[in-house]
């Protein structure tokens, strides 16, 4: 239970975001507290606040005075880490991402490109002779991790090592005392596998974003081996599982909706639009603030020191912006959504999860164009952000 009083002026919940359900059910549960109130008062965790409606979602987002990155989890108001840039206000998280934005530009991300495309195309042609896969295992969650590693500069043989971290850390359910064990051990490896990466760049520069990391300066200074650490977690905790999940939620949706399926392979210039409409309509990530002054949001007071969370799906979906707004519509326009953030934080790496996404989408089509969903799977979401677990065996004939 929450050892702060909840404001009388809206209504109160306990509300489990990380609990584990079925497949879109969450997404349900979350349409239902945008009808009910602009601000909700969940009891769940420590006790906080979620913002349900697009326009206050997105001033608070726009409002980083008041609405900090210190703290972005609601289960932790006051942690005793910082992952960089995520977690740093003002002018410390203005000077990375003045640094980091020209490395992720759309210019530098189509670079990437043919490696890119040789890794899906190689990946995909390994699973199309099979006629079914476990789309997560052997696609969602390989892909983004190879693209991570080409990114940052670390040997493919490591591929093994670093999807047991990825699964120890981001995936692990269960007994909540032994997966804070388990994640908390590969947390410490993978730090210590990333000091190792960095003492070897430094003594032998490459071509990556490690090498150039270390070339940062922070208020005229080099940036620091911790804060150079807690970049490389911050760039695994943001840049593998979101392309993961979408990559869920997609094939998801298309293998069980078998005309938007036949209308991307009928035309492949509809796929753009597509990403866009997926990554609107089954936004996946849920970020949270803590509250740095008393504030108010559409009249409910709000404390310092409170978290708040600014679900992205509730923003996306909010029929009040967008027309028909919890339907996909593939070629949708315009589909100006907000789900790779807003404000100051929005998402560094958006161009590249575009090129990810669409490259993805291109070559799986090309060479499984007539897939569906086995009525084996069963997918459910569990954990910080939505998006499927896994469970999504796909079919098609050989
Ligand atoms: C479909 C895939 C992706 C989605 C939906 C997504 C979404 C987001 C969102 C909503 C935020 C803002 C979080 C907040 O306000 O607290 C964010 C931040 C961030 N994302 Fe992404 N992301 C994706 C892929 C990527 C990729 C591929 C990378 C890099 C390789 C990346 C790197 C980052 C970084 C570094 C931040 C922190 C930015 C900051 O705090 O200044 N993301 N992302």
């Amino acid at each position: 239970m929450s050892t702060t009083e909840p404001a009388s002026t809206c209504p109160i919940h306990e509300f489990n975001h990380y609990a584990e359900l079925p497949f879109g059910e969450k997404l349900a549960r979350y349409d239902d507290l945008r009808d009910e109130a602009p601000v909700i008062r969940n009891e769940f965790a420590n006790g906080h606040y979620i913002v349900t409606r697009y326009e206050d979602i997105l001033k608070a987002y726009q409002n980083a005075k008041v609405f900090s990155n210190t703290a972005v989890t609601v289960f932790n108001p006051n942690p005793t880490f910082r992952w960089i840039p995520q977690m740093l206000d003002g002018t410390e998280h203005k000077q990375w991402r003045k640094q980091l934005n020209p490395l992720f530009s759309p210019k530098n991300v189509e670079g990437l490109e043919d490696k890119v495309r040789e890794r899906a195309v190689s990946l995909i042609k390994s699973i199309a002779a099979k006629g079914t896969c476990d789309f997560m295992q052997d696609f969602a969650l390989q892909y983004p991790s190879f693209i991570f590693l080409e990114l940052m500069g670390m040997p493919f043989e490591d591929l093994d090592k670093f999807l047991h971290w990825e699964d120890e850390i981001l995936h692990v359910s269960g007994d909540a005392e032994e997966t804070a064990r388990r994640r908390g051990v590969a947390t410490v490896e993978l730090t210590e596998y990333f000091r190792g990466l960095i003492d070897e760049r430094r003594a032998e520069p490459k071509d990556d974003l490690i090498s150039k990391a270390i070339a940062f300066e922070i208020d005229d200074a080099p940036a620091t081996q911790e804060d150079l650490e807690s970049f490389c977690i911050l760039m695994f905790m943001a840049g593998l599982d979101t392309v993961t999940a979408t990559l869920g939620t997609t094939f998801l949706y298309l293998s069980t909706h078998q005309e938007d399926r036949q209308a991307i392979v009928e035309d492949p210039e509809l796929i753009p639009s597509a990403i866009e409409e997926m990554l609107r309509a089954f936004a996946i990530v849920i970020p949270s603030r803590k509250v740095l002054e008393d504030t108010e949001i559409s009249g409910c007071p709000i404390k310092a020191g409170e978290m708040v969370c600014l679900p992205l799906n509730l923003a996306t979906r909010d029929e009040s912006v967008y027309e028909d707004a919890k339907e996909v519509h593939l070629d949708r326009s315009p589909n100006n959504h907000i789900a790779f953030g807003a404000g100051p934080h929005r998402c560094l790496g958006s161009h590249l999860a575009r090129r990810e996404l669409r490259i993805a989408l291109e070559e799986w089509h090309r060479y499984i164009p007539n897939y569906r969903l086995s009525p084996q799977s069963h997918p459910t979401e569990s954990g910080g952000q939505l998006g499927p677990n896994g469970n999504i065996i796909l079919e098609w004939d050989v």
